[in-house]
C-alpha cells in the first residue's frame, strides 16, 4: 500500500494512474518494490542511470565533513562539505522513490548542521527535521513526487555562510521513464567564495561576512577549486560523443551564465524541470537552481566551460575544460586556412603617414620607459597575467619572479612579438594556454617588457627598442 498526498490507495498493478479526486493536479500512484541504498559520487561523477521500471525504498546516508582544503594553488580554506567535496556527493533517485535520508555529522566537526533539497515536498525542504549536532546523526523520509534536477543545501543560520563555505550539491530525480541514453555523464557546480584576503595570495583565509553581504566575492568557481576541471582534470569525451552535463549553482548569491567556448547547447532542460529548449548558447542558472545541458561533439580541442560574466572566469577562476579527442572533422570546423597581410585600397600609403605622426617620441630615460611600459603593459597583459603579475593558477603563467623571463631576455622579446602557444614551464608549474601575438611597436615592446622586469622581484634588465627589432 502507497500513500500519497493523504490519499490512501493500495492494490494498484499500474506503474501511475490518475486520481480524479485531486483538483487539478494529477497525482501518480506508483508501484514500490523492494530497497536499496544509494551509490553517491564525487564531482565531476556521476551515478548511474537507473535502469529500475518500478520505484523503491532509497536509502541515501550523507556525511557531513568540516575540512581545511586547497581554494587556489597555495592558498587554503576551510570547507564545510557534503561527503567531503565541494559540491557535496551527487544523489540519484527515481520519481515515487521513497528517500529514507540520513545526515551524519562528524563529530570531529564544530557546528550543527541541517539540509534542505529542493527536491522534498515538505517543510523546509526536510531542514526542519534535520539538525544536526556534531557526533549525531538525524533520518527522515521524502517521496519524490516531481521529477527534475534539484539543489540542496545546509539551512542552518547563518545560512549564506554556510552555503558560501560549499555546503550545496545536486539531487537528481529521474523521471519514471528515465532520460534520453548518452556517452558521457558530469556534474558541475558554480559557487562563489568570500575570503578575507584576496584571490590568489597565498596562505589560509578565514570566511569574510563582510564581503559576502556586499556581494564582492574573490573566487567564482566550478567544483570549489581554481584548476578543478583545467589540465589533467578537465572532463573528457570523444568526437562524435553525446555529452550531459548537470550544472547547479550554489550561490550564495550571484547567477550564472553558463556557456560552453565552441558549444552549443543542442538541448537545455531549462532549469532542471522538465521545459526542454534547443540551440542554447548561454544559459542562465539561478542561485540555488539547476539545468541540465545536452550536446554532441563534433570536432577536437578544448572546449572551455565558463560563467560568462567574464571577469569571473578569467579573473576569478569560474573556468572548466571539456577535451574533446578523435579525428578532425574539417567540414564542420576547418581550422584556420590561411594567414595573410590585409591592405585596404590606400592603405599601405597612408598608414606609415599616420603611425608617423601619432607615435610619440621615444622614451629617454628608462624611468619614461618603465612609466610608459606599465600603460602598455595594463591595456595588453594584465587581464592574463594580473596586476601584480601573479598570474593565474593553472591558466596564465606569473611574470612575477618569473625563472622564464628572467632566464633569457631574447626568448622574452619573441614570446611578445610571436605569441606563445604549447607548454611552458614557470617557477615549476606547467601551463599549457595560448598568449596571443600582439601588435606593438618595437618601442612598446621594449618599455613593456623594461617596465616587467622592473616589477615585482625581477632582474631589473632594460629592454631597448634595437634589440626588439634584432628579434622581429
Ligand atoms: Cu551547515
Amino acid at each position: 500500500m502507497i500513500i500519497i498526498s493523504g490519499l490512501s490507495l493500495s492494490g494498484c498493478q499500474n506503474h501511475n494512474r490518475t486520481d480524479p479526486s485531486v483538483e487539478g493536479m494529477k497525482v501518480k500512484v506508483y508501484k514500490r518494490e523492494g530497497s536499496e541504498i544509494a551509490t553517491l559520487t564525487a564531482p565531476p561523477n556521476v551515478p548511474e542511470p537507473i535502469n529500475r521500471d518500478h520505484a523503491t525504498t532509497v536509502t541515501v546516508e550523507l556525511e557531513i565533513i568540516e575540512k581545511t582544503m586547497a581554494i587556489a594553488e597555495g592558498v587554503e580554506y576551510t570547507f564545510w562539505t557534503f561527503g567531503g567535496t565541494v559540491p557535496g556527493s551527487f544523489i540519484r533517485i527515481r520519481e515515487g522513490d521513497l528517500v529514507e535520508f540520513h545526515l551524519k555529522n562528524h563529530p570531529d566537526n564544530k557546528l550543527p548542521h541541517n539540509i534542505d533539497l529542493h527536491s522534498v515536498n515538505g517543510p523546509g525542504g526536510g531542514a526542519t527535521s534535520t539538525f544536526t549536532a556534531p557526533g549525531h546523526e538525524t533520518t527522515f523520509s521524502f517521496t519524490a513526487l516531481n521529477p527534475g534536477t534539484y539543489v540542496y543545501h545546509c539551512a542552518t543560520a547563518p545560512v549564506g555562510m554556510h552555503i558560501g563555505n560549499g555546503m550545496y550539491g545536486l539531487i537528481l530525480v529521474e523521471p519514471e521513464n528515465g532520460l534520453p541514453e548518452v556517452d558521457r555523464e558530469y556534474y558541475v557546480m558554480q559557487g562563489e567564495f568570500y575570503t578575507k584576503g584576496t584571490f590568489g595570495q597565498p596562505g589560509f583565509h578565514p570566511f569574510s561576512m563582510e564581503k559576502a553581504l556586499k556581494e564582492e566575492a574573490e573566487y567564482v568557481l566550478f567544483n570549489g577549486t581554481v584548476g578543478s576541471l583545467t589540465e589533467e582534470h578537465s572532463l573528457k569525451a570523444e568526437v562524435g560523443e553525446t555529452v550531459r552535463i548537470y550544472v547547479g549553482n550554489g550561490g550564495p548569491n550571484y547567477v550564472s551564465s553558463f556557456h560552453i567556448i565552441g558549444e552549443i547547447f543542442d538541448n537545455v532542460r531549462v532549469e532542471g524541470g522538465d521545459l526542454l529548449n534547443h540551440n542554447v548558447q548561454t544559459t542562465l542558472i539561478p542561485s540555488g537552481g539547476a539545468t541540465v545541458v545536452e550536446f554532441k561533439v563534433e570536432a577536437p580541442g578544448n572546449y572551455i566551460l565558463v560563467d560568462h560574466s567574464v571577469f569571473r572566469a578569467f579573473n576569478k577562476g569560474a573556468l572548466g575544460m571539456l577535451t574533446v579527442e578523435g579525428d578532425e572533422n574539417k567540414p564542420i570546423y576547418s581550422g584556420q586556412i590561411n594567414d595573410q597581410v590585409y591592405l585596404p585600397e590606400g592603405a599601405a600609403i597612408a598608414t606609415p603617414e599616420t603611425a608617423e605622426v601619432v607615435a610619440p617620441p621615444a622614451a629617454d630615460s628608462r624611468d619614461q620607459r618603465i612609466l610608459r611600459g606599465k600603460t602598455v603593459f595594463a591595456q595588453n597583459c594584465q587581464t592574463c597575467h594580473q596586476a601584480n603579475g601573479q598570474g593565474i593558477a593553472s591558466a596564465f603563467p606569473p611574470l612575477a619572479k618569473s625563472d622564464y623571463l628572467n632566464a633569457e631576455v631574447n626568448r622574452s622579446i619573441r614570446v611578445v612579438l610571436n605569441g606563445l602557444e604549447g607548454p611552458v614551464t614557470v617557477n615549476g608549474a606547467l601551463y599549457n594556454s595560448l598568449m596571443p601575438k600582439l601588435n606593438l611597436s618595437d618601442e612598446q615592446v621594449a618599455n613593456v617588457l623594461t617596465f616587467v622586469y622592473d616589477s615585482w622581484g625581477n632582474n631589473g634588465t632594460e629592454v631597448t627598442p634595437q634589440q626588439v627589432a634584432a628579434q622581429r
